[in-house]
């Protein structure tokens, strides 16, 4: 690590983007975490003040002022996580790792941390490993997703809509499980549904992996039309309940739980969707 090596890195955001937590996370993506002299380059090239600079970095848990691990995991101990066993979760990993909620391990592994919502309450207990989650994790997964981070994954560096998690989705109307699990995508089981357009119907199977729109469509649609859903068992068009705003088309809803829905964009082609744990027309 060298000062202009920081100089550099911060320089080209502060051209580029001016957003300081931008700026921080580019510091910490580099370092895997915060040192003291970058904090003052960024407050120097802002010009804002350090105190301010220092503020936005202990605000946020996603930066460290100490150096981090090569990995890290978090374990999820909301309201919603914690009445599922996410306490006894954590536990085990530090039973595992030998070490305690904000260490690292003595080899710079691993680092592991306890947060207070992963905002993927449906999937809890909810673990996260260097971006990838882990959805209902139990004890005796602790050694396998311990083995996962030390043989490394690809590191999501928190950008909006990149993290990747496997989500089950069922029919809102009939409640049957819309997972189809002989046609992967992205290697998990996908999303059946069906499509219809202009009065033609056909396959659609999206992918079960949350942040991922990767999908197959055994019709011809023109891109940025959009289509309608139905389930393929009880045939009901799936509900809408919002307009994506990607582009203002109706949203498909589909059920993950009672309140929680994954709702998808029908156009053709356009990557919204959006994982709503407040819906309260899910029932
Ligand atoms: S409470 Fe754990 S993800 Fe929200």
């Amino acid at each position: 690590m060298s000062s202009e090596e920081i100089e550099k890195i911060v320089s080209d955001y502060v051209e580029r983007q001016g957003s300081i937590i931008a700026v921080l996370e580019a510091v910490q993506n580099r370092y895997r975490y915060l040192p003291e002299e970058a904090l003052r380059i960024v407050a120097r090239q802002t010009g804002r003040r350090l105190v301010d600079i220092y503020g936005v970095a202990t605000f946020y848990k996603a930066f460290s002022l100490k150096p981090r691990g090569k990995h890290l995991i978090s374990v999820c101990l909301g309201t919603a996580c914690h009445v599922r066993g996410g306490q006894a979760i954590a536990e085990e990993f530090m039973s595992q790792l030998q070490i305690k909620a904000g260490e690292t391990t003595p080899d710079g592994e691993i680092t592991f941390e306890t947060v207070n919502c992963l905002g993927a309450c449906a999937l809890g207990p909810t673990v996260v490993v260097d971006g990838h989650y882990y959805p209902h994790v139990t004890r005796s997964q602790v050694g396998g997703i311990i083995a996962d981070a030390l043989a490394g994954m690809e590191r999501d560096d928190g950008a909006a809509g990149a993290r990747l998690f496997p989500i089950h989705v069922s029919c809102p109307n009939c409640k049957r499980s819309l997972m189809d699990y002989d046609r992967r995508l992205d290697g998990h089981p996908s999303i059946a549904c069906v499509i219809a357009y202009d009065g033609r119907k056909g396959r659609l199977g999206l992918s079960s992996l949350y942040g991922s729109r990767a999908s197959e469509v055994e019709l011809e649609v023109p891109m940025n039309e959009p289509c309608r859903f139905y389930c393929p068992h009880c045939h009901e068009e799936m509900p809408h309940y919002s307009n994506c705003v990607e582009c203002g088309s109706p949203m498909a809803a589909l059920y993950i739980r009672r309140g929680c829905a994954y709702e998808v964009c029908t156009s053709r082609g356009c990557p919204g969707h959006l994982l709503n744990l407040d819906q309260p027309n899910m029932k």
